[in-house]
C-alpha cells in the first residue's frame, strides 16, 4: 500500500466489524531512533490465540465474502520490509492492539498519507463510536479526540457536514504544524 493512512482505514474497520466501541490510533515518530510507529487499539471482541496466530498468514479469514484477509499480513509485510517489526497482542471479549514500526528513513517506508480523510471518514461514518487520533513526533503532539469533540458540540451530531469539515481542518493544520517544526530543527 502506497500509503500509511490506507492500512490504519483497514485495520481500523477490522475493529469496528469486532464490535469496538473505543478505538485508539496512534503514530509515534522518534527520529533520533529513526522509528515510525502505528498502533491501533480497540477493545472489540478480540480474538483466540490460534486466531491471533492464524492471522498473521493470509489465508485465513472470518469473512464469507472473500476467502483471503489480506489486511493484517499486508500491514506486517510492510513494516518487515522497512527493517521494522509487528506486534498483535489480542484477548478474546478485551480487545485488540495491533503495533507496526518501520526504520523512519527506509527507502520503502510509506508516507503517512491522507490521514485527515481518513480519521474524518471513520467519525463520519461512525458517529457513535469513539475515536482518539495521536501524532507525536519527536516529543510534539496533538491528539483528536471525539469525546471531548462531544463535550464541545453537545447536540451537533459528529457526522454533520461541517464537523467532518472541521476534523479535516484541525488534523491537516496540525500535521502541516509538526511538520514545519521538524524543518525548522533541520
Ligand atoms: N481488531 C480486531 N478484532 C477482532 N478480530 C480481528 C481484528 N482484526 C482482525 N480480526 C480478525 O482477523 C481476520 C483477518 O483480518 P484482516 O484484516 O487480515 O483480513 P480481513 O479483514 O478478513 O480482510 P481484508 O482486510 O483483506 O478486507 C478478520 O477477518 C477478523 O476475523
Ligand atoms: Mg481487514
Amino acid at each position: 500500500m502506497k500509503e500509511i493512512s490506507l492500512h490504519i482505514l483497514d485495520l481500523a474497520q477490522n475493529s469496528i466489524r469486532a464490535g469496538a466501541k473505543n478505538i485508539v490510533i496512534r503514530v509515534l515518530e522518534d527520529s533520533a531512533a529513526d522509528t515510525f510507529m502505528v498502533s491501533i487499539a480497540d477493545d472489540g471482541c478480540g480474538m483466540a490465540p490460534e486466531m491471533v496466530k492464524a492471522v498473521q498468514s493470509p489465508f485465513v479469514t472470518t469473512r464469507t465474502t472473500r476467502k483471503v484477509g489480506l489486511g493484517i499480513p499486508l500491514f506486517a509485510a510492510g513494516c518487515e520490509n522497512c527493517e521494522g517489526s509487528f506486534r498483535l497482542e489480542s484477548e478474546p471479549g478485551r480487545g485488540t492492539c495491533l503495533t507496526g514500526t518501520y526504520r523512519r528513513s527506509h527507502i520503502d517506508r510509506p508516507p503517512l498519507g491522507a490521514i485527515a480523510d481518513t480519521v474524518a471518514m471513520l467519525i463520519s461514518a461512525n458517529p457513535a463510536l469513539h475515536f482518539r487520533y495521536e501524532h507525536n513526533r519527536d516529543g510534539c503532539a496533538y491528539a483528536l479526540d471525539t469525546e471531548e469533540l462531544r463535550r464541545i458540540l453537545g447536540e451537533i451530531p459528529l457526522n454533520a457536514p461541517e464537523i467532518t469539515a472541521f476534523i479535516m481542518e484541525f488534523i491537516n493544520s496540525n500535521e502541516a504544524e509538526l511538520e514545519s517544526m521538524e524543518v525548522q530543527k533541520s
